[in-house]
């Protein structure tokens, strides 16, 4: 399966990734979750893209399209994938569908997260995450076993730089202006389904399910 995430920050792309990816062996290529190991290894790209994506903006659509291209190639995901957070503009669609074609394949399935912009904070701000595996937690809905520690690795968790309030808020307005937009642009070719991402994770993984099984 080829399938597209697409939801707000904090959503739940990131919770169900997993799920999914392990249901259906798919690679799971998370633009966001590449673009800071980048920032934490100092790399080219990460020097590049920190600034913006602390401030909560969209780094540049060349830089992602380059991230995709490359990570498309690798051997895991020639059977099919997961974008999360990829594509996020019109422009970063229409470069995606230029290299399926290459390849002779096409997305199945886009799954629009919605929910509504107030649920959002509490979900962000109450965020912990294992930086190097990605795995996500929630002090209040997906606590950790032990305080502040991976349930897998014991190593500990941080918070993300952009997870305040205030940058929440540039975040959820490049999603309305550029990536709502992306929505409509696959709604066009007949591939959206909706999901009510406002239900507990459990319930979203179930709507996950009935959809990717139809
Ligand atoms: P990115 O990392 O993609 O962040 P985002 O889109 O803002 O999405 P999040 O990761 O915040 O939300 P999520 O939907 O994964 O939520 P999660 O499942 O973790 O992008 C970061 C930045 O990188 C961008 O701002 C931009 O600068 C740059 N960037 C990335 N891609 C780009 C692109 N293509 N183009 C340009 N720039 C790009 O859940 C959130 C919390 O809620 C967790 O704590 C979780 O435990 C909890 N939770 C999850 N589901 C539920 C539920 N159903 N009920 C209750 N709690 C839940
Ligand atoms: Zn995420």
């Amino acid at each position: 399966k080829r399938l597209i995430l697409i939801g707000p920050p904090g959503s739940g792309k990131g919770t169900q990734s997993p799920i999914i990816k392990d249901e259906y062996c798919l690679c799971h290529l998370a633009t966001g979750d590449m673009l800071r190991s980048a920032v934490a290894a100092k790399t080219p790209l990460g020097i590049k893209a920190k600034e913006t994506m602390e401030k909560g903006e969209l780094v540049s659509d060349d830089l992602v399209v380059g991230i995709i291209d490359e990570a498309m190639q690798k051997p895991s995901c020639q059977k099919g994938f997961i974008l999360d957070g990829f594509p996020r503009t019109v422009a970063q669609a229409e470069k995606l569908d230029k290299m399926l074609e290459k390849q002779k394949t096409k997305i199945d399935k886009v799954l629009d997260f919605a929910i509504d912009d107030s649920v959002l904070e509490e979900r962000i701000t109450g965020r912990w995450i294992h930086a190097s595996s990605g795995r996500t937690y929630h002090t209040k809905f997906a606590p950790p076993k032990v305080h502040g520690v991976d349930d897998v690795t014991g190593e500990p968790l941080m918070q993300r730089k952009d997870d305040t309030a205030k940058v929440l808020k540039s975040r959820l307005e490049a999603f309305h202006r550029l990536t709502e937009p992306v929505i409509d642009y696959y709604k066009k070719k007949g591939v959206v389904a909706r999901l009510p991402a406002e239900k507990p994770p459990k319930d979203v993984a179930v709507e996950v399910q009935k959809v990717l099984s139809s």
